[in-house]
């Protein structure tokens, strides 16, 4: 099984809402991904075979910071290696774009997430109240490459 980490196109449109769907909003279209879809974001794809199966959404927050703002894999391709490769692809460009800081939010109740971050680097930075629209707290995670 080969998994391309590759540029999001306009045909993983549907793809990427439904794994968005799947992931996040099982009832709901996903406002939020239609948005990250048409406006001001960078995506990339997993892709096996042609199947789209996961991706990672960024945006620049400033000349020197990034955001990781959504990623997802497939519930059944999870567990793979999948999001942690979309993930180290996602910080690399970052970087390359001369990047020095990433930050993101994560659910405090999203385990697997942090796992996945916390290998990667991040660190909890504080945690944010009612993040969420269900009330539930965020943690602000932050990885830093030069000591800030
Ligand atoms: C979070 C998510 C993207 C991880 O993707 P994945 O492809 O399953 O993750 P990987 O297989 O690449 O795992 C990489 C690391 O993440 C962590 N991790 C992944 N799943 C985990 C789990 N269920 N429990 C604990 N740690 C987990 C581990 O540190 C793992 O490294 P290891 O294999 O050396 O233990 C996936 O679970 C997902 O799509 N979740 C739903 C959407 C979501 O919550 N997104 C994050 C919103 S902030």
């Amino acid at each position: 099984m080969q998994v391309v980490i590759r540029e999001y196109s306009l045909r993983d449109f549907n793809d990427v809402l439904e794994i968005d769907k799947e992931a996040f909003n099982p009832r709901n279209p996903s406002f939020d991904m239609f948005v990250y879809l048409t406006c001001c974001n960078d995506l990339l794809v997993a892709d096996i075979g042609g199947k789209v199966v996961g991706y990672v959404v960024t945006m620049d927050v400033d000349r020197l910071t990034g955001k990781i703002v959504s990623i997802a894999v497939r519930k059944e391709f999870r567990g793979m290696g999948i999001g942690e490769a979309l993930l180290r692809r996602a910080i690399e460009r970052l970087r390359a774009k001369g990047k020095t800081r990433i930050a993101l939010e994560v659910r405090v109740s999203n385990k697997a997430a942090q796992e996945l971050y916390k290998k990667l680097g991040f660190r909890v930075i504080n945690t944010i109240p009612n993040y969420y629209s269900d009330g539930e707290d965020a943690y602000y995670m932050v990885l830093s490459f030069s000591g800030q």
